[in-house]
């Protein structure tokens, strides 16, 4: 059997790339959301260390929480899904700025921003489309660091994503980290989450939400099923075990041609020559 066409997994939003797993009626709907003062959200351009975060912030709590699919995932009845959850909702999303719902910014809802280099999301995202059957097929590294640079992946430009947030740096609702960070010393941005939250944990908790939060026991969770597998936080697949790959910082550099990384920099200077990060 031949895999399904690009036509048949991907349609345009607003000029931006879905799979179809995010359906033009549920994102139509967006704007009518009602968000509530206390809900959480966890915002990403895809491949950017979503999950790690998710895992993190759901340890941080000890009151019941629910950490929700993300808001665009799914169909017209996940409004009304998000609506009857009872408990504090930390809601995952990929959207960019301009295409969230309104009420959350109305209601200056927390919002926490992971920002991962986009050259090691790149390839994150390449392996993510060779091994994920909700995505289109693509055959070569060469041929995905193109489409990447047009912006002409899931979610669209990684640029467009970024600099639609960083115009909010400044709000006091959000706050931006770094995979990178996270990598170089988690306790210190555990800290600097739950401070930002609102919560009390002790350093001993810290400790402990820093080693069960490490890469390898994250993925030993997901194959021991400890984590429910058929949950994610990332709307292109339910599958986590697609996620957690290498998690480390530089692959780029195994991928990248010098050639490669120069028509990289090229456009990232360009197209980054206003942001402040
Ligand atoms: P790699 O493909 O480079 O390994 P997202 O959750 O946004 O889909 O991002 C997935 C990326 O985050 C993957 O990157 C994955 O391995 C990495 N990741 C997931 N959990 C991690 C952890 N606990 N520590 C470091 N990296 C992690």
């Amino acid at each position: 059997m031949s895999s399904p066409s690009e036509a048949e997994l991907i349609h345009r939003f607003k000029g931006i790339p879905f799979t179809i797993r995010s359906s033009p009626e549920l994102l139509k709907s967006l704007d009518t959301f009602v968000a509530r003062e206390d809900d959480v959200l966890l915002v990403s351009y895809p491949k950017s260390g979503t999950h790690w975060l998710a895992g993190v912030i759901t340890k941080l709590y000890n009151t019941h929480i629910t950490l929700t699919s993300p808001i665009e995932f799914g169909d017209i009845s996940k409004l009304e899904e998000l609506n009857k959850l009872s408990s504090k909702r930390i809601i995952p999303t990929h959207l960019n700025y301009n295409m969230l719902p309104p009420n959350f910014k109305n209601k200056k809802c927390k919002m926490i921003y992971i920002i991962r280099n986009p050259k090691d999301t790149a390839v994150s995202m390449y392996h993510y489309y060779r091994e994920n059957p909700n995505l289109p097929t693509v055959d070569t590294w060469t041929a995905f660091f193109d489409l990447f640079l047009q912006g002409d992946v899931v979610c669209g430009s990684w640029f467009d994503h970024f600099l639609s947030w960083e115009e909010h740096a400044n709000d006091k609702n959000i706050l931006f980290l770094f995979y990178e960070d996270m990598k170089k010393d988690l306790s210190k941005i555990v800290k600097e989450m739950s401070l930002f939250l609102g919560l009390t944990v002790s350093e001993k908790d810290i400790e402990d939400i820093c080693k069960k939060s490490s890469f390898s026991e994250m993925k030993s969770d997901t194959e021991k099923e400890n984590s429910d597998p058929s949950h994610t936080v990332c709307a292109l697949t339910s599958n986590r075990k697609l996620i957690f790959r290498k998690g480390t910082v530089g692959d780029w550099k195994n991928h990248f041609t010098p050639k490669q990384n120069r028509r990289f920099e090229e456009i990232f200077n360009e197209k980054m020559k206003l942001s402040e990060m």
